[in-house]
């Protein structure tokens, strides 16, 4: 009874402390005096002193890749782009946490830049060799969000620098394709240019009505009018995504869509296109869907929700990997079907998109990775096993021969693209596959994948995670096939 008693008079107190705790803040909207809501700079933490963010990200081969001093989360692109002129219009938000207190920090951006707001205070800015140093009306401390809006125009076919040959910016008949890696993002919108800093997408363009926009992840909606003669596409990816990744192709394309488990499938192929290349293409890229099945049978669940691709009729001389619905050279498909090319690109969305290098120089980990890709695909479909493919390309290099000179492991800025990276980078995996034995070999592959989705990894990481998984040491096998530029002693297997 009493036990009971002191059980109600608690209750009817805890019930009053509430509704006065609910009626307080109430109460203060009420009578109280309106505030100016606090700046995001006033926090009770003490903070640094400000200091000037770095002009690079601390990549040993692109030193100015990337900025220091704060993370991206998330970049709202907003481009108007008339293909008559190559003039490109944008406003782009990014949305980033400073990791340090900022007096100042940098973006990569190629084309002049007009205006910037951080916090919505107008910026003070310089912009050089393809840095847009931003000065903030006042310091941003560390720890705090902010919101980076950049105004620029340009004509990006006619930007110069990066360290490409052919200018990423490509415009084609009726339009522009935005492909290149490393670099592409300075063309086209402001960003933390590096790998290691991804982020999520939105992707506006407003172009000529009649044409079509296509980019990274959903199509969110479009084609919609919004001003005489001009149609809106809007395209969205919520998976974290590296800047190279980020793609738009403007033009006129057929627009393939069907449902599949994986997702939406949207493919587009240039109207523009020869139609025997056309035909061929449509009969490799459809098969997207399928070879994503066979894949994620060997390297674990598809990591994006959308898929598809693009084949704009565009010189590129390349396929590049965009997020979930890679971009691919009409000169693939001159001989006819080529689901390798496919394979290879589809491959990258685990290796290279859903988990991305830490620097550029652990580009063996997308690189040899999609390569072996093709090998392991020719293997379960009845084409040579990858043992063979290794022995026939380590047979066609003799010892001298320049490709052994390029170690896929640290092959030096100017080859990040060799084909040693690619080739001598699977023969690699062949190597490592016969020294694991089958199950811990693709128990290695299913776990990089898995655990780092959505993230990022070096080959230190990636050797790391061999030992634990395998309990074996590999550092010889890395040091012969990684490392060495020279020829190794025979053929892996
Ligand atoms: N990552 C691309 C692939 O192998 C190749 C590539 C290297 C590339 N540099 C490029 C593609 C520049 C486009 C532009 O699939
Ligand atoms: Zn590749």
């Amino acid at each position: 009874m009493r036990k009971r008693t002191g059980l109600l008079i608690g209750l009817v107190l805890v019930l009053l402390l509430v509704l006065v705790a609910l009626a307080i803040p109430w109460r203060a909207s009420k009578t109280a005096p309106a505030t100016a809501p606090r700046p995001p700079s006033a926090t009770a933490v003490p903070t640094a002193p400000p200091v000037v963010g770095a002009d690079g990200i601390g990549d040993p081969y692109f030193p100015r890749a990337g900025n220091g001093g704060y993370d991206v989360t998330a970049y709202d692109i907003a481009v108007r782009y008339d293909p008559p002129t190559d003039r490109l219009e944008g406003h782009t938000t990014l949305t980033a946490t400073a990791t340090e207190s900022l007096s100042r920090f940098n973006l990569d951006l190629r084309l002049p830049a007009s205006a910037v707001t951080v916090n919505d205070q107008p910026a003070t800015i310089h912009q050089d060799g393809g840095e847009l140093q931003v000065t903030p009306a006042a310091p941003v401390p560390s720890g705090a969000q902010m919101t980076v809006r950049v105004a620029y125009a340009g004509v990006p076919s006619s930007v110069s620098g990066g360290t490409e040959v052919q200018s990423p910016w490509v415009r084609t008949a009726d339009g522009a394709v935005a492909v290149g890696e490393p670099d592409i993002a300075a063309w086209w919108y402001p960003s933390n240019d590096h790998p290691s800093d991804k982020a999520t997408f939105t992707i506006t363009a407003v172009v000529p009505a009649g044409l079509q926009v296509i980019s990274n992840g959903a199509l969110l909606g479009g084609p919609e009018a919004v001003g005489p003669g001009l149609q809106q596409w809007r395209w969205q990816e919520t998976e974290p995504m590296a800047t190279y990744l980020a793609f738009v192709a403007i033009g006129n394309y057929d627009i393939v869509r069907r449902d599949t488990r994986f997702g939406l499938y949207l493919a587009a192929y240039d109207r523009a296109l020869d139609p025997a290349i056309a035909d061929a293409a449509r009969a490799s890229v459809e098969q997207t869907p399928q070879i994503i099945e066979f894949l994620s049978g060997i390297f674990g669940p598809y990591p994006f929700r959308q898929l598809g691709g693009v084949v704009p009729d565009a010189s590129l001389g390349f396929a590049l990997e965009d997020q979930t619905r890679p971009v691919y050279a009409p000169t693939f498909f001159d001989d006819g079907q080529n689901v390798t090319v496919v394979v290879h690109e589809l491959a990258h969305q685990w290796f290279g998109d859903s988990v991305s290098v830490d620097h550029w120089s652990d580009i063996w980990l997308n690189e040899g990775f999609a390569t072996y890709a093709e090998w392991l695909y020719a293997e379960r479909n009845g084409g040579p096993t990858a043992a063979q493919t290794a022995a026939q390309n380590y047979a066609r290099h003799p010892a001298g021969d320049d490709f052994w000179r390029t170690p896929p492991g640290a092959p030096g800025a100017a080859s990040v693209f060799n084909n040693a990276v690619y080739v001598r980078g699977a023969m690699a995996l062949q190597a490592l596959r016969v020294a694991l034995g089958d199950q811990n070999f693709f128990a290695v592959l299913r776990a990089w994948a898995t655990e780092r989705a959505g993230g990022n990894g070096s080959v230190q990481d990636f050797l790391a995670l061999v030992k634990h998984v395998s309990g074996k040491s590999v550092d010889a096998l890395a040091q012969t096939w990684l490392v060495s530029p020279a020829r190794p002693p025979a053929a892996p297997g």
